[in-house]
């Protein structure tokens, strides 16, 4: 019988690179702690409409790539393909709004996308992302992009630039839309099928469309913020001087769309050219609209997510210490295993990262087994450690030894025989 294997678009993160996740989660949860923001975590499925209403149907991550299926209830229900819909869904489902504002909200979530899988692009993906709502002011935004920014400094990720754009609000996207309309009229046969598609309902999509001709056609469009009203205006220029004020370094780029339809005004990307074609590792932006397509009153938002896989092809792993036992109980005999069970129970209360013997391994094998697991310290015990009530702790690393009671043994020992 052929062996099962995972789904195309899916990968298992084992062991070997776990205690790497583990890291950058800590490294997120610690920062979002620091910035005062709350984890929240909402369902992994949602009603299909969410997501319909929330990211827009002309979308490619709605229209192409949602795991959405029927339930047994007869329910259109999706896998999220992203968190922000739901967030808001939960957001105004919980009268979040009543508590005080801005609502300062995290989530670190796998999502699901039926795309081609490549290098950097799955269909089971990790984001970490983040959602505030309730501030109108350029401070909210600068805020926001100041927090990944401070991610990507604290793990020491370089080379990572940070594109920024305004889309404008309803008003100056009406006129754009109409230029934009025009200048890809002209240009209509030579589009994709898709973007031919989206020219009358959503042409700024087009200038997303990863088709190598479509985007040489985009590269000589109109450009959005030439269209700004005053506000909006207004409004991107407080947020890059901002970002001046607090040494965020920045390029604006114009024709930043983002793939998602609920954005307006600010919209920002962190883009690496170290990991191939999927380099944006991080992307966000405003989304005034969004609680009231999806039924509640008016609430601004921002936010934005970073896919994790990306960023675990730009981390260091050598830096990150894989957590190894603090020390390795060997035993010979039965009353010395039995006691070794009896101390690592005692030392892994204590906080002891400890390993003994239930493999039934010879005293060699034992001390094989620990050197492979890379234990810091070791003990051997048998009969006569037993009846005097000491051992041996001994390095693993430089072999030195000192002499312990076996009651004496514990976190606070232990790690000043380490540090000796
Ligand atoms: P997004 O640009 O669709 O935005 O995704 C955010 C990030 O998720 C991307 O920059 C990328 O790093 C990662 N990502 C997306 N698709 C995949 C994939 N198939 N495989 C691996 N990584 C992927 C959003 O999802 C918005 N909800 C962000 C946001 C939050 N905007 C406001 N608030």
């Amino acid at each position: 019988m052929a062996s099962v294997t995972a789904p195309k678009g899916t990968a298992d993160i084992l062991p070997r690179d776990s205690y790497k996740w583990q890291y950058l989660e800590g490294k997120i949860r610690d920062i979002c702690a620091r910035f005062n923001f709350s984890e929240i975590r909402t369902p992994v499925f949602e009603h299909t409409e969410v997501f319909e209403r929330g990211v827009g149907d002309t979308t490619d991550v709605v229209s192409k790539e949602m795991y959405t299926f029927t339930d047994k209830g007869g329910r259109s229900v999706t896998l999220r393909p992203e968190g922000t819909a739901g967030v808001v869904r939960a957001f105004l489902e919980n009268g979040l709004f009543n508590e005080p504002m801005p609502a300062k909200l995290y989530y670190l979530i796998n999502c699901f996308r039926y795309e081609k899988p490549q290098k950097g692009r799955l269909r089971q993906f990790s984001q970490f992302g983040i959602e505030l709502f309730g501030a109108t002011s350029p401070a909210a935004d600068a805020m926001v992009i100041s927090l990944p920014y401070t991610i990507f400094k604290e793990i020491g990720i370089g080379d990572i630039e940070l594109k920024i754009n305004s889309i404008g609000c309803k008003t100056c996207r009406a006129e754009y839309r109409r230029a934009l309309t025009a200048y890809f009229e002209d240009k209509k046969d030579s589009l994709c099928a898709t973007c031919n598609d989206r020219l009358y309902k959503n042409p700024m999509r087009i200038l997303d469309c990863k088709s190598e001709i479509c985007r040489e056609i985009s590269a000589g469009a109109p450009k959005i913020l030439d269209y700004l009203c005053d506000d909006c205006r207004a409004h991107f220029d407080s947020v890059k001087s901002l970002l001046n004020c607090m040494n965020i370094g920045y390029t604006v780029d114009p024709y930043i769309v983002r793939g998602l339809d609920y954005y307006n005004r600010t919209v920002f990307e962190f883009v690496s050219s170290n990991i191939g074609a999927q380099g944006t590792v991080c992307g966000g932006g405003r989304y005034d609209g969004m609680t009231e397509q999806l039924g509640g009153a008016s609430y601004p938002g921002i936010g934005f997510a970073m896919g994790l896989e990306r960023i675990m092809l730009l981390l260091n792993g050598d830096e990150i210490a894989r957590p190894e036992p603090q020390i390795y109980i060997a035993a010979m005999g039965e009353r010395a295993k039995a006691y070794a069970a009896l101390l690592a129970q005692r030392l892994i209360s204590d906080g002891v990262r400890a390993e003994y013997d239930i493999m039934e391994r010879s005293l060699k094998a034992q001390m094989k087994y620990a050197d492979k697991i890379g234990a810091r310290t070791c003990v051997v015990l048998g009969d006569n450690e037993l009846d005097t009530g000491r051992a041996l702790i001994k390095s693993m690393t430089d072999g030195a030894s000192s002499e312990i009671a076996l009651d004496n043994i514990n976190l606070q020992t232990i790690t000043e025989f380490l540090n000796r």
